[in-house]
């Protein structure tokens, strides 16, 4: 695990947007693992930018989400799949076809299975990941197990408070209690990782994932265990690191 430490959000963002765009030149047909929240909005941004002024092209990337809430329909504003097209996709020449995400609303074992299925066969070069304050990385709570696949879970009281600040206009009975996420095993099977935190508030979860004991109370700290891993973290969210 390699933990790279910068100024600020806007430098984390450059950083891991560079890591990206290099990727997608190098390897045209890229299988990208991506996140929604706050943490990745500015890479997603300078993504954009990066396709509108120097043409890197994501017409043969494929792209698979981490997760999704249960019950939201694709076109629902709070939902994971209207996220990724306004954050991100809207803005580059992905194909439709090539766009993944858990399916949060019909019968969740057969979404469940049909998405774990097309994980394995379809396996990340890079999976972009943020970290809860509680440690979960997707909406793998703590407990759950490192050897997961796609699964349905029944969110904390803690994500749905941190959730309900970004997407529900801070209204916490608006947030689903129920999400579809890719299983901590999915996670691990993407050839590199990138996680990114910045703020204090991270500070607890970031120490706990880089130098805590690998335990499920903190599912992140299962990525100390994968051999390429790059924790993209600023000033603050590292304060508990030396
Ligand atoms: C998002 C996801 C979550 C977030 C985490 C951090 O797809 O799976 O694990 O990455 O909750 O969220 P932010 O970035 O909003 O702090």
């Amino acid at each position: 695990m390699k933990v790279i430490i910068k100024k600020n959000y806007e430098e984390v963002s450059q950083y891991v947007a560079q890591e990206i765009i290099h990727l997608v030149n190098v390897h045209p047909r890229a299988v990208l693992g991506l996140a929604t929240g706050s943490s990745p909005i500015r890479t997603y941004e300078l993504l954009k930018e990066d396709h509108m002024n120097n043409g890197t092209s994501y017409k043969q990337v494929c792209s698979y989400n981490l997760d999704e809430y249960s019950g939201l329909t694709p076109d629902h504003p709070q939902s994971y799949h209207y996220f990724m097209h306004k954050q991100l996709f809207d803005g580059l020449d992905i194909r439709p076809e090539n766009i993944h995400l858990p399916d949060g609303e019909t019968d969740p074992e057969k979404a469940c299975a049909h998405y774990s299925a097309m994980l394995k066969k379809h396996p990340r070069d890079l999976q972009l990941l943020g970290v809860g304050s509680n440690g979960h990385i997707g909406f793998n709570e703590p407990g759950t197990s490192f050897d997961s696949h796609t699964h349905k879970v029944a969110l904390k009281e803690s994500t749905i408070k941190d959730n309900a600040r970004l997407f529900f206009n801070g209204d916490e009975d608006a947030v689903p209690h129920y999400a579809v996420t890719m299983g901590i095993r999915d996670i691990l099977d993407a050839k590199k990782i990138i996680l990114i935190a910045c703020g204090a508030r991270k500070a607890k979860a970031v120490a706990a994932l880089v130098k805590g004991p690998v335990t499920t109370d903190c599912p992140a700290s299962v990525l100390q265990t994968h051999p390429d891993v790059l924790i993209v973290i600023d000033e603050e969210a590292a304060q508990l690191l030396k």
